[in-house]
């Protein structure tokens, strides 16, 4: 495909960026955590964000000096898995977090490459879920990487589908991990969500209700 060098691309993040599915990764990985007495709480959490299912349960064993089988490690999986999804179960289009829809809005009216970059394998599903599925031109998830975040992979991947450099793409992200990974990758990392914890990003909102048409080009005028 033809690269533009100009034009400028949007990778979204999705749990904790388009919808608030954060919220339900923490109360299940809580309770696992629990179960395996291993105390957890948001700090542990804010360690968890953008990162795999995989590496998540591998850190909370770490965490609390556990070792445990490969068939408890898988059903232990398994299980988060379940509870999660009968959250997401309930999740409906009202479950957008503000500001979204708008966003994803004016990019598509200004023909800007929109991907998501997520490391669940459950992003389709919700996307479908809250009906957002047609906003994206292409869709790099858990299911398609080896390589998880604060690896760049899901990003490159994306801008690769997109046919853009990386240098021309923006990514908007709530996790530690995901800022880590937009910043090797040389993009342009903006945080979204509490600024404390996501001060390595370039640019930092609350939410997307901050993120005005001017700010919008703000973000694709600036040179990193
Ligand atoms: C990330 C979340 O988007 O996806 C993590 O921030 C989660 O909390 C990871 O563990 C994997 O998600 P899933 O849905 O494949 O378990
Ligand atoms: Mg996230």
């Amino acid at each position: 495909m033809m690269k533009s060098q100009f034009k400028k691309a949007f990778i979204f993040d999705l749990d904790g960026v388009i919808v608030d599915t954060a919220k339900f990764h923490f109360l299940a990985w809580k309770n696992l955590a629990e179960s395996l007495e291993v105390s957890f709480s948001e700090e542990e959490n804010e360690q968890l964000k953008g990162v795999s299912r995989i590496n998540s349960l591998q850190k909370i064993l770490e965490w609390g000096n556990k070792s445990i089988s490969e068939d408890k490690f898988n059903s232990l999986m398994a299980q988060k898995n379940e509870e999660y999804l009968a959250f997401v179960d309930r999740m409906s289009p009202e479950d957008i977090l503000p500001g979204v829809l708008e966003t994803l809005t004016y990019l598509k009216e200004n023909n800007y490459p929109i991907a998501l970059g997520s490391a669940s394998k459950n992003a389709r599903h919700i996307l479908t879920k809250v009906g957002l599925t047609s906003y994206f031109d292409h869709i790099v998830d858990g299911n398609e990487v080896s390589k998880a975040k604060p690896d760049p992979e899901v990003f490159l991947k994306g801008c690769e589908l997109l046919g853009v450099e990386p240098e021309q793409a923006i990514v908007f992200e709530d996790s530690q991990a995901g800022i880590k990974a937009a910043n090797t990758a040389h993009m342009l990392s903006v945080g979204i969500g509490d600024k404390a914890v996501l001060s390595e990003a370039d640019f930092n909102f609350e939410g997307f209700t901050e993120l005005t048409e001017d700010t919008l080009k703000t973000l694709t005028n600036f040179k990193k």
